[in-house]
């Protein structure tokens, strides 16, 4: 069996001392135990994190991912970090889509794709993001929007193993709204039949310690992606030891 991937989403959150501090937590909680071999922790900090986070979650076993690459390789893109460098510090993840950046830097599908296709050019993995808005949902749109934002978002050639999906309802990020077990279910089995399988799927969206074993129960729940409760050591502790 794959191991199911906790992945935390730092955002725009944590500095340089928040992550000494965290490892520190992490560290001691993990004194007496070490990570069930069926899950792969992973943490996206900023980008100016990535080598400090690589320095001190390596030795805990935890890997280590970006929030974003440009598409391009390389060139003359004031501001932008390229997937290369990424790679080049220690990242072996990258998030590519996630619905804050589709919606704030007006990221299309087809974007995404170009930067999933420049990440395993330079071998990083993709975690794409999926999912509707409130509005699409109670429009009974929610299986079409994604099934188009997978059908433009996928890169057209990768090898098994290099994708990782994240199905993450824009209304559950960042509210307290989880979808109820009935609909991360219903969706997730629809994603993986429309995806042959290929894929693990990460759910995400107010995951948290109190929910967080229930929603790594499903089958086809490959892993969770958190944001909020991610940032305390305590709570992605307590999450990354909800499935066993
Ligand atoms: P949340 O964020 O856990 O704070 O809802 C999830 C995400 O945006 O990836």
């Amino acid at each position: 069996m794959k191991p199911k991937i906790i992945a935390g989403n730092w955002k725009m959150y944590q500095s340089q001392a928040d992550l000494s501090d965290f490892a520190k937590a992490l560290e001691a909680k993990l004194a007496s135990s070490s990570f069930s071999k069926n899950i792969l922790p992973l943490i996206c900090p900023q980008f100016i994190s990535i080598s400090k986070a690589v320095d001190l979650f390596g030795p805990l076993n935890i890997a280590i991912g970006g929030q974003d690459c440009h598409e391009k390789i390389s060139g003359a893109y004031t501001g932008n970090v390229s997937a290369s460098l990424l790679k080049e510090t220690g990242a072996d993840y990258v998030i590519l889509g996630h619905s804050e950046r589709r919606q704030y830097q007006k990221e299309s599908s087809e974007l995404v794709a170009k930067k999933a296709k420049t990440a395993l050019d330079n071998g990083l993995k993709p975690i794409i993001c999926v999912g509707e808005s409130l509005e699409e949902r109670e429009a009974g749109r929610a299986e079409s929007v994604v099934a188009a934002q997978l059908d433009l978002s996928l890169p057209n050639d990768f090898a098994e193993g290099d994708i990782v999906i994240a199905y993450e309802p824009v209304w559950a990020i960042g509210t307290g709204k989880t979808a109820s077990i009935e609909d991360v279910k219903a969706m997730h089995d629809y994603i993986k039949q429309k995806t042959k399988g290929q894929f693990p799927i990460l759910y995400g969206g107010s995951v948290k310690p109190e929910n967080a074993k229930e929603i790594l129960a499903i089958d086809s729940v490959g892993g969770v992606l958190v944001g909020g409760a991610s940032l305390k050591a305590d709570s992605f502790y307590e999450i990354v030891t909800a499935y066993k």
